[in-house]
């Protein structure tokens, strides 16, 4: 637990009961003090340098309106968008032009025309070949970069490793592609990069800098262009296993800025660093709370909570690790004698689980095996009625959710505002079956179905 928020098991878990008792389960419980110290340590760490520095926060690693707008007043961040909804979301918030990386891949081409209408966005265009497709062309332009075999990632990055992934112009197409766009009537360049996911290898952040800079180089030597915005994405990686290290974030940032630094000293102009965080700021600072429905000996032990897919479904799309907690009702952490466990839910697909599917290693208690991501050892005390809780719930997770299948639906978002439950409120509605339903068209002579509560 050493890097993981403490105020989760001192401050919260007590206050739960009662939170339930008022809500009802099962939801998301996001900390706006938990988030708000995050960004000032984001702040801290990168805007303290001498290079500028803006932070955009990736709305779809979480998606909620009460959390980006604080993130925007607050701090001045400015955000990352993917999709006309979210676009559609920032310009709500009060963001505009310079506010706005609109970081799309795959672009369906009326959205290009819809992110440059309004408030406006930052293109950021994906591929080469989105340059002819952009309507009226903006005066500033991004272009993502997959620097291909010139960076390596973690294994099991899930943005891809650059020579595999979906995503941005080769480096071959890097002249090609700026020429066009100046000559389609663009005046200012960034350079976008992503190719880090939920990593703490300090220095692959550092690699990424040094590899844009590079091809600033290229830029200015070979079309006399300034770039005057370094995007550098997202990616930075949060523990979600209780001895998992953090990333030093002013060790990074000091090692950009030299990296600035030297660039400005030999060239004459600095561009500005971009960082488009979402796990990083937020992840920590949720937890999905359930209720225990069921205690089940099959062949192998599983407890039933209310959701799992719809809670987090990243264990099972790629069987991440989150770390569980188990309360007895009244909000205390059960201990003792612990057995190895399969947290599941009610949808119909083995994959409903919050513990990703196990097949190797030894549990030295009940003798079956284990997968260092899927099965979890837990209290045997565990009962019907208890509260279960999973960390780093706080980004790519609710967001995640399938949004009906089996109609086991989106689930309830709570904001703990100051740390005390009077001022806790409901930021998300959970979605139900009427609402799936609304949106079918039934054939003549059938009742539309009344799933009551559900
Ligand atoms: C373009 C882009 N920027 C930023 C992010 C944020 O990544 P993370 O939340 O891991 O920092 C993502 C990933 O979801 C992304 O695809």
């Amino acid at each position: 637990m050493r890097n993981m928020p403490s105020y989760w098991r001192k401050d919260v878990y007590p206050r739960l009961p009662a939170i339930i008792d008022r809500f009802g389960s099962p939801f998301h419980f996001l900390s706006l003090p938990g988030i708000a110290g995050t960004a000032q340590e984001v702040i801290s760490a990168f805007g303290s340098k001498s290079m500028s520095y803006r932070q955009f926060q990736c709305i779809k690693a979480l998606p909620e309106p009460w959390i980006l707008g604080f993130l925007f007043r607050k701090f001045g961040f400015g955000f990352d968008c993917s999709s006309p909804g979210e676009l559609a979301l920032a310009w709500s918030l009060g963001a505009k032009e310079n506010d706005i990386v609109y970081s799309s891949n795959d672009t369906a081409t009326g959205e290009f025309e819809y992110a440059l209408s309004g408030r406006g966005s930052m293109l950021n265009l994906d591929d080469i070949s989105f340059i002819p497709l952009v309507p009226v062309f903006p005066k500033k332009i991004f272009f993502r970069i997959n620097p291909g075999k010139r960076l390596t990632t973690p294994k099991g990055n899930v943005i891809g490793d650059p020579p595999i992934a979906k995503y941005g112009i080769t480096i071959q197409q890097i002249i090609p592609a700026y020429k066009m766009a100046r000559d389609r009537g663009a005046r200012e360049f960034g350079i976008h990069i992503m190719v880090c996911s939920n990593d703490r290898r300090a220095h692959d952040f550092v690699e990424t800098a040094r590899f844009t800079l590079e091809v600033a180089v290229l830029l200015y030597k070979k079309l006399g262009i300034r770039v005057s915005w370094i995007d550098i994405g997202g990616g930075f990686g949060i523990p979600y296993r209780p001895k998992d290290p953090s990333l030093n974030l002013d060790w990074i940032a000091t090692r950009i800025d030299k990296l600035f630094r030297d660039f400005a000293g030999q060239f004459g102009f600095m561009p500005m660093l971009m960082t488009e965080s979402g796990r990083y700021i937020t992840g920590p600072h949720g937890i999905g709370v359930n209720r225990v429905i069921h205690v089940m000996q099959k062949y192998r032990h599983f407890i039933g909570v209310q959701a799992a897919m719809s809670m987090c479904p990243r264990p099972a799309f790629y069987g991440a690790y989150h770390y569980h907690d188990v309360l007895t009702p009244d909000g205390n952490l059960r201990f003792g004698p612990r057995h190895f466990t399969n947290v599941v839910d009610p949808m119909c697909e083995n994959w409903g689980r919050l513990t990703a599917i196990s097949t190797t290693s030894k549990c030295p208690e009940c003798g079956h095996t284990e997968h260092t991501n899927g099965e979890r050892l837990l209290p045997r005390s565990v009962q019907r009625g208890d509260i279960h809780v999973t960390y780093n719930c706080g980004a790519h997770s609710g967001a995640m959710a399938p949004d009906s299948y089996n109609f086991r639906l989106p689930i309830m978002g709570l904001l703990d505002q100051d740390g005390t439950n009077e001022n806790v409120i409901m930021i998300r509605k959970p979605k139900k079956a009427a609402n799936v339903f609304s949106l079918m068209v039934f054939p003549p002579g059938t009742r539309r179905p009344h799933p009551r509560g559900y």
